[in-house]
């Protein structure tokens, strides 16, 4: 049975959310008028109310989508483009190198074709955002700032409050990529005062496939998706009851479970940070202070280790980690966010989530203390 310190890319199902979607897996289509349908729509509005309370959100504001890709995509496409509209004239965007590509993509991407001026903030050494080096980007016609609430690699926690209200003393709305925050930290769209907010459910415990999109009353946006007018006309497309409904009870467990699982995954992650830095050779990457990096999050890097050679080993010890390589071509590629943070070294990230144990954390520990030297002495790797 392989070891996954890889939930970070996804975390299994939450057995609430598994009940959830087999029990409505085959609802009728919640936009029907018949009485089988409203009890669909029923399960559909349920779920908003509760996954706007999860998130300190208005259920007006809550947006279903197809994953945290698309909600980021949502928020960035659409409120540029509806801003340039209203504006006549092509928009400026400021966002952060260490986003996720679900981010940076749709950015790079309205650059590219001239629909927007795009400033991309680099990032502090430990993977976190400076919040006046962000505000230093804004320029008089700024429509929209995007920076991620916490680093799906390194876990750096960003300052979002300090940053929504600087920008909201300058009327330029906030969206955050909330993606990997939410399994540990409490994600509050009130109380970080944010505009537009991004989850992804299979990343605290809910299915692939689902996501939400919090975009604030009064925050123009431009639909992606055409059709039925679902979702207040901004993402149109019949409801996925049974998505949606795992998805709530996924977030309700999440937040029930929230402070217990960050006081384990802590502990779980600290020792695990112990045993690999009394390895030679390994740096711990990403912010010292604990209140700036996730819990669930270990991320370091070794000097002298193959990184292709490292991601093959770690396969074949049934270990699954992100080795930050991509191995598709045989040639590893770097990562841009590890290099817009000038980290140096073969990167590793090990994270945890809420079925992580410590016989997972002795596990990793195990294989890596056997395998680093031996892959620095260039000797075989036996799976
Ligand atoms: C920070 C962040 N944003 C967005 C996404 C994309 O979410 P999804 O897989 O639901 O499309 C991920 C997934 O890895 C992520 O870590």
């Amino acid at each position: 049975m392989p070891t996954s310190l890889d939930h970070a890319a996804t975390t299994p199902p939450r057995p609430e959310a598994r009940a959830a979607l087999t029990r409505w897996l085959e609802a009728a289509n919640a936009s029907s008028p018949h009485a089988a349908g409203q009890d669909a729509r029923t399960v559909v509005e349920e779920a908003r109310e509760r996954v706007a309370a999860a998130v300190g959100a208005s259920p007006h504001d809550v947006v279903f989508t197809s994953g945290g890709t698309e909600a980021d995509n949502l928020a960035v496409k659409g409120v540029v483009w509806a801003a340039g509209r209203r504006l006549g004239r092509t928009p400026h965007l400021v966002t952060t190198a260490v986003e996720h590509p679900a981010v940076l993509a749709p950015a790079r991407w309205l650059a590219d074709r001239g629909e927007v001026h795009l400033d991309v903030v680099p990032p502090s050494a430990d993977g976190t955002v400076d919040v006046d080096r962000t505000l230093a980007a804004l320029r008089p016609d700024t429509v929209l700032v995007s920076v991620m609430a916490a680093n799906n690699e390194m876990g750096s926690v960003n300052d979002i409050p300090a940053l929504a209200a600087a920008l909201r003393d300058r009327a330029i709305p906030l969206h955050t990529d909330a993606v990997q925050a939410f399994a540990t930290l409490h994600v509050d769209v009130a109380a970080w005062d944010v505009d537009a907010l991004a989850l992804s459910a299979h990343k605290f415990g809910g299915p692939q496939g689902v996501g939400i999109a919090v975009l604030r009353r009064g925050l123009p946006v431009e639909p992606l998706t055409h059709g039925g007018g679902q979702d207040r006309g901004v993402r149109s497309g019949t409801f996925a009851t049974g998505l949606i409904a795992a998805c709530a009870a996924a977030g309700d467990a999440a937040v029930a479970d929230r402070a217990d699982l960050r006081a384990r995954l802590r502990r779980l992650s600290d020792r695990l940070a112990e045993g690999l830095l009394a390895l030679d050779g390994v740096r711990r990457n990403g912010p010292g202070d604990p209140e700036r990096r996730l819990a669930s999050h270990v991320h370091v890097a070794f000097d002298g280790v193959d990184p292709s050679a490292l991601a093959l080993a770690l396969d074949r010890a049934e270990l699954i980690a992100s080795s930050g390589s991509a191995c598709g071509s045989g040639a590893a590629t770097a990562s841009p966010v590890l290099e817009a943070c000038g980290v140096v070294g073969t990167p590793l990230r090990l994270s945890l989530g809420w079925t992580s144990t410590d016989a997972d954390v002795d596990r990793a520990l195990e294989v890596l203390t056997d395998l680093v030297p031996r892959l620095r002495s260039g000797a075989a790797v036996v799976g």
